[in-house]
């Protein structure tokens, strides 16, 4: 059996932890090829959920099957609540009882929320069987697939439960982007802006002038934001992986996020992408305040998504109950925090991010309030 497509390889570096990445279209279609060489053992459980079953389950499974892997499958209900530790429980009782050894692989067919619970559940189970993540969303294709980050959510906040854990190999399918959302994929390109902005000033003008062809469905200019995403993804992992230092600046606009989440409530009203790319607007005006990032440079930011349809205000969303002091309180419970320090992704520049643990709370007050407030 061949494949019909061509498709992109990028390594991962991780010494004995090392995986491939692969980029291209009809990849789900033939995932049994990519996936049976790895294999221990001709057998395969997968976790799923039920919109991208719908649309993807039947041609996965007809390749593995063509290829000889005995395949079996767990559809779990879409959306962040599957995040938890009661689905926790249902999928490691569904692979214990399905029959798993440590030859057993385990993949994750789908968005992020199945990609982390399903990385996580594959981390603890037998404390550990291998791996391998089919992500079905643009989010999850440039940021939450590759580089072994995999948790649950706990009431105290989200992922704050989970490990560190490398898959084995990741087929990013420019596929299943068709049967995306539109608001989802843009969700997801706010993540692919985020690699020009922290670190790829050349990149965030291929956005500036390729963006719109992407969000109208150009596989072509997809399959390169994916592979630039990555790319510069597996650079940060590589050196980084377990974010003891430079990997937090993939966190860029995120502590400004997490404060919105938290306030909006995690759904539909704001996904994590909408919030990440406000975020990201308000780290920029943040270092312009801090005279640290030219105002052109803001506008910039601001202006692109814009033009590509995004969310670009969070105020549309929040009401007289929002505070500056809330929002740091909330910024305060994220994972970053040291000694009760924030940390904040800052930028000198598009392309200039860096990680500040010093920024002062007085001039973040200030900030907040006038945003709140005009
Ligand atoms: N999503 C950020 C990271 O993987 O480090």
């Amino acid at each position: 059996m061949t494949t019909a497509h061509k498709h992109k390889v990028l390594r991962v570096d991780l010494a004995e932890r090392s995986y491939d990445i692969l980029i291209g279209n009809g990849l789900v279609a033939s995932a049994g090829e990519h996936i049976k060489p790895l294999l221990a053992s001709p057998r395969v459980l997968t976790i799923t959920d039920e919109n991208v079953a719908q649309h993807w389950l039947e041609p996965y499974r007809r390749s593995m099957t063509a290829c000889g892997i005995e395949c079996h499958e767990l559809i779990l209900p879409p959306g962040e609540q599957t995040k938890s530790f009661e689905y926790l429980g249902q999928v490691t009782e569904w692979l214990l009882e399905t029959g798993v050894d440590r030859k057993t692989t385990l993949v994750a067919l789908g968005g992020g929320v199945i990609g982390d619970l399903a990385g996580f559940a594959a981390a603890v189970t037998l404390r550990g069987i291998p791996f391998i993540q089919v992500p079905t969303t643009l989010l999850s294709q440039v940021d939450s697939s590759v580089g072994g980050k995999t948790a649950i959510d706990m009431p105290q906040g989200k992922n704050l439960v989970g490990a560190f854990y490398q898959p084995r190999l990741v087929l990013a399918d420019m596929d299943v982007l068709d049967t995306l959302p539109d608001r989802e994929f843009m969700a997801g390109y706010a993540e692919v802006v985020k690699y020009g902005l922290l670190g790829d000033s050349n990149f965030f003008e291929w956005c500036e002038n390729h963006g719109k062809a992407l969000a109208a469905g150009d596989s072509a200019e997809r399959a390169h934001a994916v592979e630039t995403s990555c790319r510069a993804k597996a650079r940060v992992v590589a050196a980084d992986e377990r974010e003891e230092d430079q990997r937090a600046l993939l966190n860029l606009g995120h502590t400004f996020a997490h404060a919105f989440e938290i306030e909006v409530g995690f759904g539909d009203k704001l996904l994590h992408g909408e919030a990440v790319g406000m975020g990201m607007i308000s780290a920029f005006e943040l270092s312009h305040l801090l005279d640290l990032c030219p105002g052109q440079d803001v506008e910039r930011v601001r202006r692109h998504f814009e033009a590509v349809g995004m969310p670009t205000d969070i105020r549309a969303l929040s009401d007289a109950s929002w505070t500056a002091e809330r929002l740091i309180s909330h910024m305060g419970r994220d994972k970053k925090t040291e000694d009760g320090r924030l940390t904040f992704i800052l930028a000198r520049g598009i392309g200039e991010a860096f990680i500040s643990r010093d920024v002062d709370q007085t001039v973040l007050r200030d900030y907040l309030e006038k945003y709140l407030a005009s």
